[in-house]
């Protein structure tokens, strides 16, 4: 019996597969059949000939109202995080509702052509009006048949800096923010430091908010406010709910800490999510050699069996001039940074930035908890790349073919083809790059 789709992707191999080519069929936003052939007519019927079904990529951590505005009013010419932020500081007085929008947007629009359908943005909330914030929330509303957004309320300058940061945090929660955030490691002393953790959780809890809180993002082994964080949320159990940022000071503590440490994150259950980009970046500065990494310990974390997932952080700001927010170029200098080469490792970094992301969003599926995003009943979210697995995306950083969101089709691309001008049999008129079985994306 012929059935009917709303959209039918053909002889594709799924992320978790076994190998062999499946046709997936997607009706009324759910992946509805998976076979190795589907008798099935569709209003878009996708011969997709060996390419990867994925997962969505997720974008755990980025700062979406300051993207796009490397350069203003001036470049950062240490390369620091402190002085990005006092050139934030300059820059977010000039912050109007529009202009936030419509860089926000841009942004958003950017990661979308990369296969990102999630994503988690810190919004600063150190700046009396509020327009970062309120801006980010606008958008929010407007991507939502696109793209998920979750924003988080940012305290940048820290919450205990100045008297009237503390209710600002309070009151972006009351407009509607997902999440509070927070950054111990810049407050004024330790003890602020301490004080503006449990305010965090005590905001969490009164508002019924996720947690996502900047932690030891310095080089600093005596910054250790991870212990504050997992230890509040082993004494609430609310792990699942809480994430911690950056952690780049876990990169310089000895060991003997590191190992304590590492037990009570085991109990902890919190989340964490990395920045290779910015890490590798902004960290190490005040080194001569031999120079740290200054990127959390994510291969010890993820044998540990802890939830980690990675971030682009920055698209073209104050902190990092550079980012297209393409989340293979993270997973890939994560496998460099981290000594993830073990072909588990690499696949792992993949799962980071897909299915990794969304429990850290806290939006993982009870069903897909412990099995598969790409099996029957699930929200039909997910990708086609331009190579049959996910080593080889990240090997070729493969482009994306087709991005279907809400059962939706979402964007396609044609096919990358290079074309030798030399009289070699071998290479002349040969298309792309890696993978001669990869053919024509084709809609019959
Ligand atoms: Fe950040």
């Amino acid at each position: 019996m012929t059935e009917h789709f709303d959209i039918v992707l053909r002889q594709g191999h799924l992320l978790d597969g076994d190998g062999h080519p499946v046709d997936l069929g997607i009706r009324d936003g759910v992946i509805t059949a998976i076979a190795p052939r589907l008798e099935a007519t569709a209003e878009h019927d996708l011969d997709i000939q060996g390419c990867l079904i994925s997962p969505p990529f997720v974008e755990s951590h980025i700062h979406l109202d300051s993207a796009l505005t490397a350069g203003e009013p001036r470049w950062n010419q240490s390369g620091t995080l402190f002085e990005g932020i006092q050139i934030w500081g300059e820059r977010k007085r000039s912050l109007t509702l529009d202009s936030v929008k419509q860089r926000a947007l841009e942004a958003l629009k950017l990661q979308a052509s990369h296969g990102v359908q999630y994503v988690r943005t810190h919004a600063d909330v150190s700046e009396p009006s509020l327009t970062a914030l309120k801006a980010l929330l606008d958008v929010r509303e407007t991507v939502q048949d696109w793209m998920t957004v979750q924003v988080i309320a940012f305290p940048q300058d820290g919450i205990y800096s100045n008297v009237q940061n503390e209710a600002l945090l309070e009151e972006a929660l009351k407009l509607g923010a997902d999440g509070v955030g927070g950054i111990p490691h810049y407050e004024l002393t330790r003890e602020d430091g301490v004080r503006s953790v449990h305010r965090i959780f005590a905001l969490a809890q009164q508002y019924d908010r996720l947690i996502d809180i900047h932690c030891d993002e310095i080089d600093d082994p005596q910054s250790r406010f991870l212990e504050v964080v997992a230890a509040c949320a082993l004494r609430q159990a609310i792990g699942h709910r809480v994430t911690a940022s950056h952690t780049t000071a876990f990169a310089s503590y000895d060991n003997a800490y590191a190992v304590k440490l590492m037990g009570l994150l085991r109990r902890s259950r919190i989340n964490f999510i990395a920045n290779p980009l910015i890490n590798l970046t902004l960290q190490g500065r005040a080194d001569s050699y031999p120079k740290r990494r200054g990127i959390t310990r994510v291969k010890e974390l993820w044998q540990q069996g802890l939830n980690v997932s990675l971030g682009h952080d920055c698209i073209q700001d104050p902190w990092y001039s550079l980012g297209n927010g393409n989340l293979l170029d993270v997973a890939h200098m994560a496998i460099h940074a981290c000594h993830m080469t073990g072909q588990a490792e690499i696949l792992a970094c993949y799962d980071m930035v897909t299915r990794n992301g969304l429990q850290t969003l806290g939006l993982l599926p009870e069903t897909a908890q412990r099995g598969s995003l790409l099996c029957q009943g699930q929200p039909a979210n997910l990708l086609v790349l331009e190579a049959p697995t996910a080593f080889d995306v990240i090997k070729n950083r493969a482009v994306v073919m087709v991005s279907i969101y809400g059962g939706r089709l979402l964007l396609r691309r044609k096919p990358r083809a290079l074309y030798w001008s030399l009289p070699s049999p071998e290479t002349h008129g040969t298309s792309d790059e890696n993978d001669k079985s990869l053919g024509n994306l084709s809609d019959p």
